[in-house]
């Protein structure tokens, strides 16, 4: 594909009669991709676990673009009862999902476990995300040329997997730790989904996205440590703002050219900056017998089941 040097919010096609969904996008890059999809006509949908949070980024949208088609659907993924309540709402108010940003995100914070017992990194970048996914499965299907962004890190490539101890019940934990296996599980199910769309046979497309360093609140949690409270404000100061980190999500959701398997990030200094170019993963990213195992045990824990790729109803 063609890469051009500057890839920028002009360059999304005219979205109107198309239909997205930016999960965390009341904040940082989700609410970049937000504003930069409803500019282009887009029926947007902010899916926020904040009604006072979700609110504010829907009366920001409306008070910059006043005919967005933009509104606000709760979601909160740390619970698997709120995540089908949102994918059955959704099915009733849409007949269509052209692109799925999976972009929210917890970042570094103490060992904790969501409502359904999992992790709490593991569990809301992945698990809820996988289980979100596969909840809209029907209505992704169901939209020519569909695509499923995954929003991960480069934090992937130092991640550690260990699919016998997925959720640290063994123990192990470390902040850090948990932040890049969440991402790197964030690229194994990207790949794994690709291949199940292709064998499948299903028009839709899994791709992935990275913002670099870009100014958001993702590093709040981490901010009650007295040496990150004087730094972190700091560096948000230096590095790119939300808008320009939204762009590889933007990119990876809506440029022609883009297609299954690919990943976006910034194109300069690391990938840490820049305009969205075509990057690369970590070579365990692409392992197939980590991204099936990941699928299994994702689909065992969540109870979530992506049938409409399944040959015969029953093969996973
Ligand atoms: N910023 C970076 O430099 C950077 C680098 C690499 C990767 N990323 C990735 O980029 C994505 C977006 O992060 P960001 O930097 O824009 O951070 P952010 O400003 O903190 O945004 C994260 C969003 O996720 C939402 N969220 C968190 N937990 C949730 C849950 N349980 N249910 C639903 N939504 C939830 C947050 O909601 P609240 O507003 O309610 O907290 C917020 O809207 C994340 O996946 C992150 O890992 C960011």
């Amino acid at each position: 594909m063609a890469r051009r040097e500057k890839w920028t919010a002009d360059d999304i096609p005219d979205l109107t009669g198309r239909v997205v969904v930016v999960t965390g996008g009341n904040s940082g890059i989700g609410f970049g991709a937000v504003k930069a999809v409803a500019r282009k006509g887009a029926d947007t949908v902010i899916a926020s676990r904040s009604p006072e949070r979700g609110q504010a980024a829907l009366d920001a949208v409306k008070a910059a673009f006043p005919n967005a088609k933009a509104e606000l659907m709760l979601l909160d993924l740390t619970s698997l009862a709120s995540i089908e309540r949102f994918a059955t709402e959704f099915a009733d108010r849409y007949p269509r999902l052209d692109v799925l940003a999976n972009n929210a995100g917890i970042m570094v914070i103490p060992y904790g476990k969501t409502e359904d017992g999992f992790e709490r990194q593991v569990g809301t970048n992945h698990l809820g995300h996988f289980a979100l996914t596969g909840r809209l499965l029907d209505v992704l299907v169901a939209t020519p040329g569909a695509r499923v962004v995954n929003v991960s890190s480069l934090a992937h490539k130092r991640a550690e997997l260990d699919l016998d101890n997925l959720l640290y019940e063994k123990g192990g934990y470390s902040e850090w730790g948990a932040y890049g296996r969440s991402k790197l599980l964030n690229m194994l199910f990207t790949y794994e989904l690709q291949r199940r769309f292709e064998r499948a046979g299903v028009d839709a497309h899994s791709l992935a996205a990275h913002p670099g360093f870009s100014a958001s609140n993702l590093t709040g949690h981490m901010a009650d440590r007295w040496h990150l409270r004087i730094a972190l404000p700091i560096f948000n100061r230096l590095i790119q703002g939300p808008d320009m980190g939204a762009l590889p999500t933007l990119r990876a959701g809506t440029d022609p050219e883009a297609t299954g398997g690919q990943y976006f990030g910034p194109g300069r200094l690391n990938e840490t900056t820049g305009h969205p170019v075509q990057v690369e993963a970590s070579a365990g990213a692409h392992d197939e017998a980590d991204g099936k195992r990941l699928w299994e045990l994702s689909e065992e824990l969540t109870g979530v089941r992506f049938t409409a790729l399944e040959a015969d109803g029953s093969e996973s």
